[in-house]
């Protein structure tokens, strides 16, 4: 019995330490006291959040103590190191009442097993919650809660920074899902190159500054898009799908601790004008993480509904929508689409004094001078290849943004809408009588990069890549003309990446030819058979300026690209001519949630080729890797070398002079 009983305490052990990976109770949380925002966070010196406690009681499970009720008498103090104030209670720090207890219960796996078996761990919770307070001088803050004769510390840092806005204007681009290696790629296709040597360079190629980013999450190393845009826009690193908050573990997914964006910040501060354009719906999550506070993407009425009074049903910033909003997700504003309280946000919109476009004629005709709403689409809007190439894909589609069932066929591209977005800034922002409020945001989304790279429809993919980099060239040349390229600093980044590469190039019409299905991979040409790119006819070599995109997307010896992870799906590694490609459907005899290659992908000619990923997913997914982060214009500088996600908002916020201490007023030069 004796020499049993250390084997048993062993195994013990092990189990505890199996949590937290697979599935958490609560990520951000190191013991059975929560600190929510929680330990390592950083802050901007004046901006708004919340702050989330949360103590802990597991009924059972491994963690179980043997107390299921949780200390309700938590004590919270505040600390500034080697600051004056000493140690003070939450509500003493911050001046404001003591938060009224809430209290709940939620459950858990804490593993695959757990979960197949139908077994959560259940969790009491003892909680407060304090409400959009902020600290003012930068340094090092010590937060201490107290239960249960235990401690939580978490050390929060409020960064240094100079009040002094150092430019007018943001362009913030976001290449959702864009690695260098899809740049490297759409390179590859879109621009000719002699013995080894481009002939023309990308306009990304050209920026002054190149940094890169790690994308990883607060509690994972993978992210999503809504996460990322949170450490994007608010320099707070989330859990995946949460927008502009922390993720707390109370059922109500509109209570999480929220934390002030960059242009939350930047209206409240200077009455700044605001952008908002994406190939995606608006809703979607990079376009959403601007305004939206909730820790469910998927609320995507609430979503639009935040663009235009800021997050519902909650006093946290003044805030009256943006001065352009440009993409699709139509079914969220249409009456009797998927809206916020069933009401119809076109007339929502326009009672705000937006003018509203749905088609790239009359948004060509908006004037400069006002607020305006473009909504292109029902759902995402079409990619690049069908909007210029196989025009014909636009038909049959029933997506015409007024609801009507009948097709989006006038759809502006990310250029066309980029454009006319930064004319109506740059005019209203002139036109603003404080000078302060002279100067905009505006981020720019080509979405789709990741929405075909998810589809494992690489051409598509590139297309829209090669499109936003036609839009950040011609954007470049709009602000020249506007005199405002030296007062803009013009970012472009990616919130993640997916496992993309080419490898080499694949022979269509040797792989046609081969009957037996396994000879068929002898029609990849690797190293020294890998050839030269045929994306270009040889006609078309004229230009060394002006738009780059391939004039041929169905050579004989195409791109042999892939991802490091991957459903199972039939290649034939040619363009999909009819549309985006569907690689996995659910196929008669197997679970609804078991996707298999889509017999009608890859024909003629494909082989199937077994993927790696877990069984009910049905698309590629985003991988670990870095990100590029261009920069040009005022602040360049900051952002070169490598970097953290979160860092791109903190020198977005340091050149826009954002940081607010106690003492320091901010300073404006820039009003002339
Ligand atoms: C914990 O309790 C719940 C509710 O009684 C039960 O459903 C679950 O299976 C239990 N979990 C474990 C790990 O025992
Ligand atoms: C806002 O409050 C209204 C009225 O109480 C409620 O119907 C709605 O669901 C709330 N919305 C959100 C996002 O919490
Ligand atoms: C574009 O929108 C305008 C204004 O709603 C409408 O009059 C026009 O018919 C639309 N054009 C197309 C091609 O749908
Ligand atoms: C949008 O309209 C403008 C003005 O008519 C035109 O120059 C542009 O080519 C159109 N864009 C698309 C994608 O149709
Ligand atoms: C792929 O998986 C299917 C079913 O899981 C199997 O029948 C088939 O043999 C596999 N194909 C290859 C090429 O490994
Ligand atoms: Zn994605």
């Amino acid at each position: 019995m004796v020499v049993l009983s250390k084997p048993i305490a062993a195994v013990a052990v092990f189990i505890s330490l199996v949590s937290a990976q697979s599935f958490q109770r609560l990520g951000t949380c190191p013991d059975l006291g929560c600190i929510l925002p929680p330990d390592q966070a950083d802050f901007l010196a004046g901006q708004r959040f919340d702050i989330r406690l949360e103590v802990h009681a597991p009924v059972n499970g491994s963690e179980a103590t043997g107390n299921p009720n949780p200390d309700e008498n938590f004590e919270f103090t505040i600390e500034r190191v080697g600051g004056h104030r000493g140690i003070l209670s939450g509500s003493k720090w911050f001046k404001v009442a003591e938060p009224k207890l809430e209290k709940w219960t939620f459950g858990w796996f804490e593993d695959y097993f757990a979960r197949d078996a139908g077994k959560p761990s259940i969790v009491n919770v003892a909680s407060k919650a304090y409400r959009k307070v902020y600290l003012d001088e930068a340094g090092e803050y010590k937060a201490t809660l107290k239960y249960d004769g235990k401690t939580t510390t978490a050390t929060w840092t409020v960064r240094k920074m100079e009040e002094v806005r150092k430019t007018r204007n943001i362009l913030f681009f976001i290449g959702d899902g864009m690695t260098t290696n899809m740049i490297t790629a759409a390179r590859l296709i879109g621009h000719k190159s002699k013995n080894g040597k481009y002939q023309s360079k990308m306009a990304m190629d050209k920026f002054p500054v190149l940094g890169h980013a790690m994308t990883h999450s607060v509690d994972t190393f993978i992210t999503d898009s809504a996460n990322s845009a949170t450490a994007l826009y608010t320099g707070h690193k989330t859990t995946v799908d949460a927008l502009g908050t922390y993720v707390d573990s109370s059922p109500d997914v509109f209570d999480d601790p929220k934390v002030e964006s960059i242009v939350e910040l930047f209206y409240r501060i200077y009455r700044g004008h605001v952008g908002i354009v994406s190939t995606a719906a608006v809703a979607d999550a990079t376009p959403a993480g601007l305004t939206a506070h909730t820790r469910s993407r998927s609320q995507y009425p609430y979503c639009v509904d935040s663009f235009l009074h800021g997050t519902t049903n909650y006093s946290w910033v003044d805030w009256h929508g943006p001065d352009v909003l440009f993409g699709g997700g139509a079914e969220q504003f249409y009456a009797g689409g998927k809206t916020y309280q069933n009401k119809d946000y076109y007339k929502e919109f326009a009672k705000e004094g937006y003018g509203v476009y749905l088609n790239n004629t009359s948004l060509q005709t908006a004037p400069n001078t006002e607020r305006a709403l473009g909504i292109f689409s029902v759902s995402h809007m079409s990619k690049w290849l069908d909007r210029n190439v196989w025009k014909e894909n636009l038909e049959n589609q029933g997506n015409h943004p007024s609801g009507n069932k009948g097709d989006a066929t006038d759809q502006p591209g990310l250029k066309e809408m980029t454009l006319k977005a930064i004319d109506i800034l740059h005019t209203r922002s002139k036109a603003d009588k404080r000078h302060s409020s002279q100067g905009w945001f505006l981020m720019s989304e080509a979405a789709s990069i990741d929405k075909m790279m998810h589809l494992l429809d690489y051409d598509r993919a590139l297309g829209d890549l090669l499109e936003l980099d036609d839009t950040i060239k011609a954007s470049i040349e709009k602000l020249k003309d506007l005199g405002e390229l030296s007062n803009t600093l013009i970012v472009v980044t990616a919130d993640h990446g997916h496992g993309f590469d080419v490898m080499g190039s694949v022979d269509t019409k040797y792989m046609a030819a081969q009957t037996d299905q396994r000879k068929k991979r002898n029609a990849v040409g690797v190293y020294e058979q890998s050839g030269l790119s045929e994306y270009i006819n040889t006609g078309d070599l004229t230009y060394s300026e002006g738009s780059h995109f391939p004039t041929n997307w169905t050579p004989r010896y195409a791109l042999f690209a892939g991802t490091a992870a991957s459903t199972d799906r039939r290649e034939n590694y040619r363009v999909h001519q009819d549309g985006p490609r569907l690689p996995t459907t659910n196929t008669p005899g197997r679970a609804s949630d078991d996707y298999y290659a889509n017999a009608k992908d890859g024909q003629p000619d494909g082989i199937v080729v077994n993927g790696t990923l877990p069984l009910d997913q049905p698309q590629g997914v985003h991988s670990l890797t870095d990100v590029p982060v261009f920069a040009m214009g005022p602040c360049q500088e900051l952002f070169g070398g490598v970097q953290n996600n979160i860092d791109i908002f903190f020198n977005m916020a340091n050149c826009l002079g954002l940081s607010r201490t106690a003492h320091g007023k901010g300073q404006d030069p820039i009003g002339n």
